[in-house]
C-alpha cells in the first residue's frame, strides 16, 4: 500500500465511516465501580482527594449499587473502611463474618441479585500499621510474613464467599496467594466462587489518594518488598503464569495507565480474562486537569478508557464507571 494509491484520511471523512473501522469498543459492559464501606449508617463522607468519590455506609452502598445497575454497569468491588479502633497487628477484622464489607456484600446482593460482587481480599485497611499481611519486627527489618498472611488469607476468603462474594479479589502480592485462597474456598464448599488475582501490582505512588482515604498510608517501611518494581514487565509475565497455573480465573494489572505495555503484554501472553485497575491517582490527575480547563472531563475519560481496553483488558476497574456508563449511554463508541 502506497500513497497517492492508498489514502487513509479516506475513511476518516464521517462518523458513519470511522465507526465502520473502529478497532476498539469501549462498553459499559467493560466497567466495574469501587466502593469504599464505612461504619455507620446514613454515611456519605466525600473523600476529597478523590472529588466526587465517598465512603459510604452499607445502605448507602445499596443506593450505590442500585444505581450501577441502572447504569448498566455489570459489577462493584468492595473495600472496607473501618475505625481504628477495629484494626490490630495481623487485621483480623478482615475476616469477620460481620465485617464492613460483607455487610455490604449481603445488603447489596440482596438487593441487586444479578449484580456481581467483587471483594477485595486484602489487610492494609484493617492492619494498625497499614502492611498488606503480617508483620514480624522480630525477624529484623519490618517486613510482611508471606505465609502466616496466607493462612489468614484463607480465613478472609472463606468469610467472604459466605457473604455472597462472586468474585474475590486476593490484592497483597503474597506468594502462593491464589493456590491459597482456591484451597481455603474449595475446601469450605466455595468452589463456585472465583478469583480475580492482582498477578502484577506495582509499586505505584498512584495509590497516594485511595491511602488518604482508607488511612493505610503504612507507618514505617514501603511496599517493595510485596509489590512490584515498576521497572519490570518479564516479572509481570512470571506472576500471571504463577496466578494462572495456581487456578486464578481473572488477571489483574494495577495501575493501568503507566502499564499499558504490560497490560498489553498479559493480553497477548496470557490464556485469562484481564483485568486493570484505573487507580486513584489516575482518578485525581484527571479530574485536577479538569477542574483547571486543561481538557474537558468526557472527552478524557473515554479516551483514557478507550486506551486501557485497546491495551487488552476487557475488565476495567474505575472511579468513573458512572459518568462513563451514562456518556457511552449517549455516544456511538
Ligand atoms: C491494597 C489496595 C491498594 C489500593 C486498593 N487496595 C493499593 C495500596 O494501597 O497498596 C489502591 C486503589 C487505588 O489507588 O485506587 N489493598
Amino acid at each position: 500500500m502506497q500513497f497517492p494509491e492508498y489514502r487513509p484520511r479516506r475513511m476518516r471523512r464521517s462518523e458513519g465511516l470511522r465507526r465502520m473501522i473502529r478497532e476498539t469498543r469501549l462498553s459499559v459492559d467493560n466497567l466495574v465501580y469501587p466502593l469504599f464501606i464505612c461504619p455507620g449508617r446514613e454515611v456519605r463522607r466525600p473523600i476529597s482527594t478523590m472529588p466526587g468519590q465517598s465512603q459510604v455506609s452499607v445502605d448507602q452502598a445499596v443506593i450505590e449499587a442500585k444505581e450501577c445497575l441502572d447504569l448498566g454497569i455489570p459489577a462493584v468491588i468492595l473495600f472496607g473502611v473501618p475505625d481504628d479502633a477495629k484494626k490490630d497487628r495481623v487485621g483480623s477484622d478482615a475476616w469477620h463474618n460481620d465485617g464492613l464489607v460483607q455487610q455490604a456484600c449481603r445488603a447489596i446482593k440482596r438487593a441487586c441479585p444479578e449484580l456481581v460482587v467483587i471483594l477485595d481480599s486484602c489487610f492494609d485497611e484493617y492492619t494498625s500499621h497499614g502492611h498488606c499481611g503480617v508483620v514480624m519486627p522480630e525477624a529484623g527489618w519490618p517486613d510482611v510474613d508471606n505465609d502466616a498472611t496466607l493462612e489468614n488469607l484463607g480465613r478472609v476468603v472463606v468469610s467472604q464467599a459466605k457473604a455472597g462474594a462472586d468474585l474475590v479479589a486476593p490484592s497483597g502480592m503474597m506468594d502462593g496467594f491464589v493456590t491459597a485462597s482456591r484451597e481455603a474456598l474449595d475446601e469450605a464448599g466455595y468452589s463456585h466462587v472465583g478469583i480475580m488475582a492482582y498477578s502484577a501490582k506495582y509499586a505505584s505512588c498512584f495509590y497516594g489518594p485511595f491511602r488518604q482515604a482508607a488511612g493505610t498510608a503504612s507507618g514505617f517501611g514501603h511496599r517493595k518488598s510485596y509489590q512490584m518494581d515498576p521497572a519490570n514487565s518479564d516479572e509481570a509475565i512470571r506472576e500471571a503464569a504463577l496466578d494462572q497455573d495456581e487456578g486464578a480465573d481473572v488477571l489483574m494489572v494495577k495501575p493501568a495507565l503507566a502499564y499499558l505495555d504490560v497490560i498489553a503484554r498479559l493480553h497477548e501472553e496470557c490464556d485469562l480474562p484481564l483485568a486493570a485497575y484505573n487507580v486513584s491517582g489516575e482518578y485525581a490527575m484527571l479530574k485536577a486537569a479538569v477542574e483547571k480547563g486543561l481538557v474537558g472531563e468526557e472527552q478524557a475519560v473515554l479516551e483514557v478508557l478507550t486506551s486501557i481496553r485497546r491495551a487488552g483488558a476487557g475488565i476495567i476497574l474505575t472511579y468513573h464507571a458512572k459518568d462513563a456508563a451514562r456518556w457511552l449511554a449517549h455516544s456511538s463508541r
